[in-house]
């Protein structure tokens, strides 16, 4: 008999992409929607199980071997340092993560204000450039930060760059380039080994088939 595996979604925008990813490869599930009301979700073949949790969290649940895998973004990664096995790189969510502000920003002298979402991200950057910072930690619509004069840059994600144009604001630096990983609990690894290399070489198979 084989062992259910659960699987680690995020919700939102990236969630619908990853459920129509596991349908073109054979793994899907009635009802797999990211609105679904469904807490968790068994694929049509009952081998696998599916819950929806918030994009920051799936590393978590991953690490902690509540989920044996998940679908997570880099910058999500990144930020938490968090101890899993990065399996294949979905290519779904592409995106970068940027340096933005005014013109000319990084060029003040002393220590720069940099509102972000992902502290972690923004002091590693930073500290590799030798530059002192004061890191201002925000959840959500971070470019307000210089426009208000809260910040003197942003580290954030830039998908379209809409937003910073929109908002007079520019990408001063690259940070790390962005996408959709498909992790694996490092212990689950181990002991599913077969039926996570299935479910890795089917998402594969998928992404080779144009998708
Ligand atoms: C993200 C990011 C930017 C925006 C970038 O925000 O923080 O604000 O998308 O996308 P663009 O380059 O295509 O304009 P999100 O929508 O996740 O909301 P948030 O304000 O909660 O961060």
């Amino acid at each position: 008999m084989t062992d259910t595996l659960d699987i680690a979604l995020p919700k939102g925008r990236l969630g619908e992409k990853v459920a129509r990813l596991l349908g073109e490869a054979g793994m899907g599930a009635a009802d797999l929607r990211e609105d679904s009301r469904a807490l968790v979700l068994e694929s049509d073949d009952g081998t696998l199980r599916f819950f929806w949790v918030k994009p920051a969290d799936v590393p978590i649940y991953v690490e902690r071997g509540a989920a044996d895998l998940g679908v997570a973004g880099r910058d999500v990664l990144a930020e938490l340092g968090a101890d899993v096995y990065e399996l294949l790189d979905l290519g779904l969510g592409r995106c970068r993560m940027c340096v933005a502000g005014p013109g000319g920003a990084l060029e003040r002298d002393g220590v720069l204000r940099v509102a972000t979402k992902f502290p972690n991200i923004a002091a590693r950057h930073f500290q590799n450039k030798g530059r002192v910072i004061d890191i201002i930690k925000l959840n959500g619509s971070i470019e307000l930060a210089p426009i208000l004069g809260l910040s003197d840059v942003i580290v954030d994600i830039v998908e379209t760059g809409t937003t910073l144009r929109e908002n007079n604001l520019q990408v001063l630096e690259d940070v790390l380039p962005i996408s959709a990983r498909l992790i694996a609990n490092k212990a689950a690894f181990r002991f599913k080994y077969a039926q996570i290399k299935a479910v890795n070489a089917a998402l594969g198979g998928a992404l080779q088939g144009g998708n």
